[in-house]
């Protein structure tokens, strides 16, 4: 009987090491942290990559599995690695972004991050969250469902990842740390990329692209993910019509739309069926920027490719939306409704015990060492976050003071007609402040855009969190008028929203998940320039509620 105990171990293990082929609950993956040529980008200059590759591997699960990726950092830079998306119930410490979660890993150093998929599928990704390194140290993340459970929606043909991303000729380090210095706004981008290649680039001899191979009929799901630093895009396809069918990894009421849009750090699932006549057919990725900022107009682009038909065939082209096209992304966000079945309910929080108003924008704070005598900086409720030193979850779950405080402002200080006239003090505060939550409080949030120096669109990301997106409007929030039409019944659900320009979004969670998680722009510039904060959520009522100690090997300052 032991023998056979002992036999059935080994089969078990060795079905883990091969969790592609064998259903396995345990994955394994390894992440080398390695810089790599990137020839395909005509530049001379290597980028870090994970495991050589750009975009980096897919990291595939399934609903209910435990993964372990160990990290090995081979580069010069300290690296730490996000599961954007991945809820991390109870398992902060393998949520990634440096400082705030962990110290990062310092060249040398490994680090395993372990972490169960709770209640999740769909499309997310990984990234990495320390400097400006995810430009190219990025993948996707595939949860299938439980074994034996369908999609809500008729089983595609095939499953293809398709990540959008943004490309520097210049190394990425060397355009932000220019931009710290001067206090200014960086270099835009030089191409947008699908798949790691880029549209035409001046200079840069184009390389073909991306190629998707359909056969007629047949229906693509095609996984988008917008791994880019800075823009927000539009995507497009000549010829056909695109069904949404599930947003950063929450399933949606299918709707059909010509045009997608995804800000950095959203996915989106997206049915393609071939039903056009056999040729080939422009695919597009180009920018959305509703405000007079600088941003990289090139279109990149790859192909849809029928089978059979002849090589030298025209492709069929598209006109992507204008850069301004506010109404096009109006249109798509607002058709976007949680599926709301019986076996994907929407769980909106219907009362309210923490009601938050938070705005977000831009300021300028004085500088002597910069070009202007002043810095650019961004802001939450008027505070630009100040990084510590050690993890904000290390000074949390050890109670070591003096790393951060909980007095992050709940609405602002000085309230004022966020998008009328500019003020005339344009200054922030600083500080490494945080708001504090009670274990399963409910939680409503406004996110305010400011004309600060300028209105713009913000896709802010929770950690840790999904959160239902019960409203959103021009100009100033009216707490009286706005809530009466807030949707309590099948909001959409995600992790990442765009707060309009010139405008408000409220949103909607429950407090359930213990730890300290980190909320900020998804454009890195804004990151960077602080706009975050972080929510240290206490823990509830015994180990079920609590948050886990810290691994062994979780990495030092
Ligand atoms: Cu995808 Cu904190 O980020």
């Amino acid at each position: 009987m032991a023998t056979w105990i002992r036999f059935l171990a080994v089969v078990a293990l060795l079905a883990c090491l091969f969790p592609a082929m064998i259903e396995c609950r345990i994955r394994h993956y390894k992440f080398n942290v390695v810089l790599k040529n990137a020839t395909r980008l005509c530049s001379t200059k290597p980028i870090v990559t994970v495991n050589g590759h750009f975009p980096g591997p897919t990291l595939y699960a399934r609903e209910d599995d435990t993964v372990l990726v160990k990290v090995v950092n081979h580069v010069k830079y300290n690296v730490s690695i996000h599961w954007h998306g991945i809820r991390q119930l109870r398992t902060g410490w393998a949520d990634g972004p440096a400082y705030i979660t962990q110290c990062p890993i310092q060249p040398g150093q490994s680090y395993v991050y372990n972490f169960t998929i709770t209640g999740q599928r769909g499309t997310l990704w990984w990234h990495a969250h320390i400097l400006w390194l995810r430009a190219t140290v990025h993948g996707a993340i595939v949860i299938l469902p439980k074994l034996g459970v369908p999609y809500p929606f008729p089983s595609p043909h095939e499953e293809v990842v398709f990540i959008l991303g943004e490309w520097w000729k210049s190394d990425v380090e060397a355009v932000i740390n220019e931009a710290i210095k001067s206090g200014l706004a960086p270099n835009v981008s030089d191409a947008h990329t699908i798949n790691g290649h880029p549209g035409p680039v001046s200079g840069c001899l184009s390389q073909g692209g991306f190629n998707l191979q359909v056969e007629a009929k047949k229906t693509y799901m095609l996984r988008l993910i917008n791994a880019a630093l800075n823009e927000e895009l539009f995507f497009k396809i000549a010829g056909h019509k695109l069904t949404v069918v599930e947003v950063d990894a929450t399933y949606v009421k299918p709707f059909k739309t010509d045009t997608v849009l995804i800000a950095p750090g959203q996915t989106t699932n997206i049915l393609l069926t071939a039903d056009a006549r056999t040729g080939k057919y422009l695919v597009a990725a180009s920018p959305f920027m509703d405000s007079p900022i600088a941003v990289d107009n090139v279109t990149a682009t790859a192909t849809l490719h029928y089978s059979g038909s002849v090589s030298n065939v025209a492709t069929k082209l598209t006109t992507p939306p204008p850069i301004n096209a506010t109404k096009v992304a109006t249109n798509f966000v607002n058709s976007l409704r949680s599926l709301n079945s019986k076996q994907y309910q929407a769980n909106v929080p219907l009362t309210v015990d923490r009601n938050l108003l938070f705005t977000v924008g831009i300021g300028v704070n004085p500088c002597s060492t910069c070009v202007n005598g002043s810095r650019v900086v961004a802001d939450i409720n008027n505070v630009s976050f100040v990084m510590p030193t050690i993890s904000l979850l290390q000074a949390h779950f050890f109670n070591i003071s003096g790393v951060f405080t909980d007095d992050f402002p709940g609405n602002p200080l000085n309230p004022y007609n966020y998008t009328g006239v500019q003020p005339a003090n344009l200054r922030t505060m600083t500080g490494t402040r945080l708001y504090r939550l009670a274990y399963n409080s409910t939680v409503q949030l406004v996110l305010q855009d400011t004309g600060m120096i300028t209105p713009e669109n913000h896709p802010l990301h929770l950690h840790g969190y999904n959160f239902f997106v019960v409203g959103m409007g021009k100009g100033n929030f009216n707490p009286k008028k706005d809530p009466k039409s807030f949707n309590l019944v099948d909001p959409v659900e995600r992790n990442t929203i765009g707060v309009p320009s010139g405008g408000w979004v409220a949103f909607r969670f429950r407090a359930d998940n213990p730890g300290v998680w980190f909320m900020h722009c998804h454009l890195e510039i804004h990151t960077t320039w602080g706009l975050k904060m972080a929510f240290v959520v206490d823990n509830g009522h015994g180990p079920g509620e609590s948050l886990l100690p810290p691994p062994s090997d979780l990495p030092e300052c």
